[in-house]
């Protein structure tokens, strides 16, 4: 009988020997298994062992290793220790901060975002990421939902100490701690913390400031853009912290390598998957302020470097240098990173040689991950059966003209079949939990979908349209309608709506990304509706989104439309407009580009149009 049993298996386990990502398969499913073994550990730990305490425990085994590079300075695992127990000590007296508080920081990539925050947590204090870009109502907006009571701000030349004095009355309003990151400021109601940093003693601080922070309480908050305008506050709690900073140990990252950080420190990627990835390895980090092409191979070369962070534009913006003979002399091994689409991917590994690259998918807030560990080109991860069963996800039929999912007769969804692109949404449990959005509830529960294949089941929508070939690669498709991806930076469209509409000549506004050829993502495009006898006035319109939306989110070309047409919803329908995009000759409403030169939007026309795809106007 055995025997029998045995052949009547004997084809299953020769087709999945034959299975040329087999090996592969099991390899990733152990390490994850490893990786979810230790995080139940640390879980378990009294007090919980956190990130911190994995930092702490590198500064004892290899205190004089280089933690950090930055512009020509190097800080040892033990400096930066006792720099974050120098910030730790100034913020508790200056501060009054103790466990449980939250405070937001406003700084750009600089090696004192890593001791600030590291100060923070020695306090058992939460950070709110806040992005460098946002200005004004967005940024209060994001400051007040963390909760934060107390907000840092760098002194520097970015412009940040002038955002900070531009809502200074309401902050003062509110009872808003506000300090800036410098020697001196004259103004009234801004504090100054550099001194004190610098007077305070490096002694370390007791671990009971932080003994009641557990795997749930918050670590950080970091802000996606949302459906409903303004950026929403992702709550990361520790446990998340941990399984975000395990994607450099399962991407095979080893502690001798060196990292090179060159996207913002307040995204998951730069934070989570960069900085406390490297403290998980306990390997040496080259932080750059910000990304540049011309500089990249140097860095790398002057660094070591072996491991390399990417979006799709970092892959390009490298594609695009000109070719140089020495361009293949460094040694980055692994490339860590998500977005490139695969005739880069090509030619980036054509041009600069063979680097492993991990493309992965994962949403901040959300609950479920991919992430390449084949060799295949193009996909960010693989149907596995393991990770299905830890984290069950699926795909579900939706419509893109409705902007929601298709339901049967009974009211469930509908499983995507292979091949065909579907909206992917993983199951609420235990183990892959979504804790939602701080002081947002009506936003968190917008992403809860429920009677998805049962009556009564809870999913989290990613709000993503991805597909699952015939061989289980999963590729990433596109975004669902309210939010587009440009430079790397989600733009929420009716945040951009909100801020058009505030212009005078104009009624209603409807955002939405158009593609252009040679570029990742889609650049912001509005269709806006002209008030009763009014003419369009660019130059009002171009300042009003220079003042309020960073670079990334202006809309770029505006479309004059006498009404709009309504789903059935009485939502504006996009996908039309999406799909006519910016081209004069197609489109026969008046259309208009914005001109950084001119501070104005002017008539798009076909010379414009024509230089846009030759390239010869940078977007
Ligand atoms: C680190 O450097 C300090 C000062 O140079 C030295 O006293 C110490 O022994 C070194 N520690 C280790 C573990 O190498
Ligand atoms: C980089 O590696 C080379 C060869 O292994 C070594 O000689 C050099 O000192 C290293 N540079 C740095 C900055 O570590
Ligand atoms: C991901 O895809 C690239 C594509 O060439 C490959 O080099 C790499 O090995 C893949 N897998 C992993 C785990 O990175």
């Amino acid at each position: 009988h055995v025997f029998l049993s045995g052949l009547a298996i004997l084809p299953v386990l020769l087709k999945t020997l034959f299975d040329p990502y087999f090996v592969q398969d099991c390899s990733y499913m152990l390490n994850a298994l490893k990786h979810g073994i230790r995080l139940a550990k640390y879980k378990k730990k009294k007090p919980f062992y956190s990130i911190l305490d994995c930092f702490l425990d590198a500064v004892k085994k290899q205190p004089n290793k280089t933690f950090l590079h930055f512009e020509g300075t190097s800080h040892s695992y033990v400096e930066v220790d006792k720099q974050s127990n120098k910030v730790a000590r100034a913020l508790q007296t200056r501060a009054n901060l103790k466990q449980g508080d939250t405070v937001a920081l406003f700084l750009g990539n600089d090696p004192c975002y890593v001791w600030i925050w590291m100060g923070l947590a020695k306090l058992g204090c939460a950070a709110a990421l806040l992005n460098f870009n946002i200005r004004s109502k967005s940024l209060l907006h994001c400051f007040s939902c963390c909760g934060a009571k107390v907000i840092i701000a760098a002194a520097g030349k970015d412009g940040l100490r002038e955002a900070v004095e531009e809502v200074l009355p309401t902050l003062k309003q509110q009872g808003i701690s506000v300090y800036l990151l410098s020697e001196e400021c004259s103004v009234d109601g801004i504090h100054t913390l550099s001194e004190h940093i610098y007077q305070a003693s490096d002694e370390p601080l007791s671990a009971d400031l932080r003994a009641s922070i557990t795997f749930k309480s918050p670590a950080l908050y970091i802000y996606t853009s949302g459906t409903t305008g303004l950026p929403k506050a992702a709550l990361v709690t520790h446990e998340r912290v941990w399984a975000a900073s395990f994607i450099q140990a399962v991407s095979g990252v080893r502690s001798d390598d060196v990292l090179y950080i060159n996207l913002p420190l307040y995204h998951s990627a730069g934070f989570l998957v960069g900085l406390t990835g490297a403290i998980e390895r306990g390997l040496t980090v080259v932080l750059k302020r910000k990304f540049s092409a011309s500089q990249f191979w140097e860095d790398c070369r002057k660094h070591n470097v072996t491991v390399m962070q990417y979006i799709g534009e970092t892959m390009r913006y490298l594609c695009n240098t000109p070719k140089k003979d020495n361009e293949r002399d460094h040694k980055v091994r692994i490339a860590i990173g998500n977005g490139v689409r695969s005739d880069i991917w090509t030619e980036f590994l054509n041009r600069f040689g063979d680097i492993a690259i991990r493309e992965l998918y994962a949403a901040t807030e959300g609950n479920i991950g991919f992430i390449n560990y084949t060799s295949k080109i193009g996909v960010v991860g693989r149907v596995n059966f393991l990770h299905r069963r830890m984290f069950p996800y699926t795909l579900i039929k939706f419509d893109i003209e409705k902007e929601e999912p298709v339901r049967n007769s009974n009211g469930l969804c509908i499983k995507a079949a292979k091949g065909e692109t579907g909206l992917l949404v993983g199951k609420i449990t235990k183990y892959s939990p979504f804790v939602g959005y701080a002081g947002n509830n009506q936003q968190t529960e917008k992403k809860r979908l429920r009677d998805v294949l049962q009556k009564g089941d809870l999913y989290f929508n990613t709000g993503d349209l991805l597909r699952i070939d015939e061989q289980n690669f999963v590729q990433f498709q596109d975004r669902v309608g309210d939010t587009f991806r440009w430079k790397g930076e989600n733009v929420a469209t009716t945040e951009v709506a909100d801020i058009l509409t505030m212009v005078d000549c104009i009624e209603e506004a409807n955002v939405y990304g158009v593609k252009v050829e040679g570029h990742e993502g889609r650049i912001g495009m509005a269709a806006v509706k002209l008030k009763e006898g009014k003419e369009f006035e660019g130059a009002n319109t171009f300042s009003q989104v220079t003042n309020y939306l960073p670079t990334y989110a202006r809309p770029r070309f505006i479309r004059i439309q006498s009404s709009f047409e309504m789903t059935g919803t009485f939502k504006m329908k996009k996908v039309s407009l999406v799909e006519d995009g910016f081209n004069p000759a197609a489109v026969h409403d008046p259309l208009y580009f914005l001109d950084p030169a001119m501070k104005t939007y002017v008539p798009l026309t076909e010379e414009i149009y024509t230089s846009i795809n030759n390239r010869e106007i940078k977007l």
